[in-house]
């Protein structure tokens, strides 16, 4: 089954929201990568449908933001941002310490598909440098030395059963 059989009311009530179908592109590509895990062809196809576009001008929105991903991501995405403000802070040895404890480089997932590990720039949030974002959520002031607890708790909350969102889908719900 596709989107539009799955999810009717909850696509319809985004459609509502617009006074132009296109305008629902970015909360439908959310959709589209939590049910899916990552924007495929065939899902970026499926969303232009739904909109009623043509699929390139999706495919271009789908290749613009880093949050979303057109190759499959763990459970948790964590985004560390490597601007200056945060280089300054520590992001460089941030990003060190979670290859090594992780054991994998920046743009790879963990075998068990539980963390993908990505570089973006600032997230407006330099007050609290080095900072990292778990899907949509902030960890500011982040040392090293506290990645283990995090880690584990983001593997305890994937295995509690928390409905995980790599698009945000359930932010503020
Ligand atoms: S430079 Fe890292 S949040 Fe702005």
């Amino acid at each position: 089954m596709g989107l539009r059989e799955t999810y009717a009311a909850e696509i319809d009530a985004l459609l509502a929201r617009y006074a132009q179908p296109r305008s629902a592109v970015l909360a439908l590509l959310y959709l589209a990568q939590d049910e899916y895990g990552h924007l495929t062809d065939a899902a970026v196809r499926e969303v232009a449908e739904l909109i009623g576009v043509p699929p390139t001008d999706v495919f271009e929105v789908a290749g613009f933001y880093s949050l979303l991903y057109r190759q499959p991501v763990g459970r948790w995405v964590l985004q560390v941002c490597d601007d200056v403000p945060c280089c300054f802070c520590g992001a460089e040895e941030l990003i060190s310490a979670l290859q090594d404890t992780l054991g994998i480089r920046v743009d790879q997932t963990t075998a068990d598909g539980m963390f993908t590990l990505q570089r973006v720039k600032c997230l407006a949030d330099c007050n609290r440098a080095p900072l990292l974002q778990a899907n949509l959520e902030y960890y500011g002031n982040l040392e090293p030395a506290k990645i283990g607890e995090l880690l584990d708790t983001l593997r305890a909350r994937a295995a509690s059963g928390e409905a995980l969102s790599v698009s945000g889908r359930f932010a503020g719900q």
